[in-house]
């Protein structure tokens, strides 16, 4: 992690630190979501997020999610952790480098294309995509490949939602997500870590389930772009490198895809990466994990739930499946 100056005694991350272009484009988000009255809904406990992030971006708050196993009640990973400590290759692959490169991304203006098998495929404007369904917030565990995990409430709704608009036709077997892959505001891209761009998928059933999560926002506000702006996906039952982050294009399709890290390395990284304990990845074990926030030299492991926890809500998706096979 690196460190700019001090203020008041106190350290600034850089990330902390808001150019004039950003807290322009931040100006234009707060415009937008004002457009859609998410502003300043004011705060109705019930109905309202129970969690606010720092007061830093745009408040995005959605109302508690009623999607059965869409509140984990353990304890939220804090704030600094979530929007410090991550994964976004196309910012680099240091922990710390997407909080500090992650500034140059421009999440408004921002469209997503929808195509393929379906009957109405389009082009949808961010704020299009922010009305589709009702905003919810839902704590659900997610769990890295690296084994590490946290607990974020994330702000959303539910991807079928959204899919359901573009009329899947019944060709429709896979859903493929592929992200924004520019140069010009990833520095990462320029190197050859990942053949870009991101693409992940899922089965068309997986991608319908309600747990499946197109997340806007975190904490109450917009996504930080660091943690996939403007919006990405949330697969709470899956490795976190299935939860695709600044999704531009959604594509449905016949055959399987190949995702990039499958591409990267197919032994390690199957198509379904289901959280599943008794299945090590083959330079590791996969049955504990570290949550981050509890990592004190003396804190345990945690143990790691079939599923990531969820295998009561999802599990019937792979009756029948070797699930050691389809890894
Ligand atoms: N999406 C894109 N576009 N690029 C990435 O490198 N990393 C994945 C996933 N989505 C990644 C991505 C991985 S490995 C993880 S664990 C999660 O994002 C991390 O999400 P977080 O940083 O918000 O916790």
């Amino acid at each position: 992690m690196h460190f700019h100056r001090q203020r008041h005694g106190q350290r600034i991350l850089s990330s902390e630190i808001t150019s004039r272009e950003v807290y322009d484009s931040r100006r234009d988000w707060l415009k937008g979501a004002g457009a859609l009255g998410l502003v300043g809904l004011g705060l109705n406990g019930e109905a309202r997020a129970q969690t606010a992030g720092p007061g830093k971006l745009p408040k995005l708050p959605g109302a508690r999610s009623s999607v059965a196993g869409a509140t984990v009640m353990e304890k939220l990973t804090a704030y600094k952790d979530v929007t410090s400590y991550n994964n976004f290759y196309e910012f680099g692959t240091d922990k710390g480098a997407p909080a500090e490169n992650a500034h140059t991304l421009k999440p408004r203006p921002w469209s997503v294309v929808i195509e393929g098998e379906c009957a109405k495929p389009g082009r949808y404007g961010l704020d299009d995509l922010l009305k589709v369904a009702a905003m919810e917030e839902r704590v659900y565990r997610l769990r890295c490949v690296e084994g590490w995990s946290m607990v974020i409430p994330w702000v959303g709704y539910s991807l079928g939602e959204l899919l359901k608009k573009a009329e899947p036709t019944g060709k429709a077997k896979y859903v493929e997500f592929t992200t924004l892959a520019d140069k010009a505001q990833m520095p990462g891209v320029r190197s050859n870590v990942l053949d870009w761009p991101y693409v992940e998928g899922l089965r068309i059933d997986e991608a319908m389930h309600p747990l499946t999560l197109m997340a806007f926002g975190l904490y109450g506000e917009v996504l930080p772009n660091q943690n996939g702006a403007p919006l990405r996906l949330v697969v709470p039952w899956k490795y976190g490198f299935k939860s695709a982050k600044s999704i531009v294009k959604i594509r449905f399709v016949e055959k399987q895809p190949t995702s990039s890290w499958t591409k990267a390395a197919q032994q390690e990284y199957g198509f379904y990466s289901n959280v599943n304990p008794q299945v090590d990845h083959p330079r590791w074990s996969q049955a504990t994990e570290r949550r981050i926030g509890e990592d004190g030299l003396f804190a345990k492991r945690r143990q790691t739930l079939m599923f990531n926890g969820y295998e009561a809500q999802v599990g019937q998706l792979y009756a029948g499946m070797d699930l050691k096979k389809n890894f």
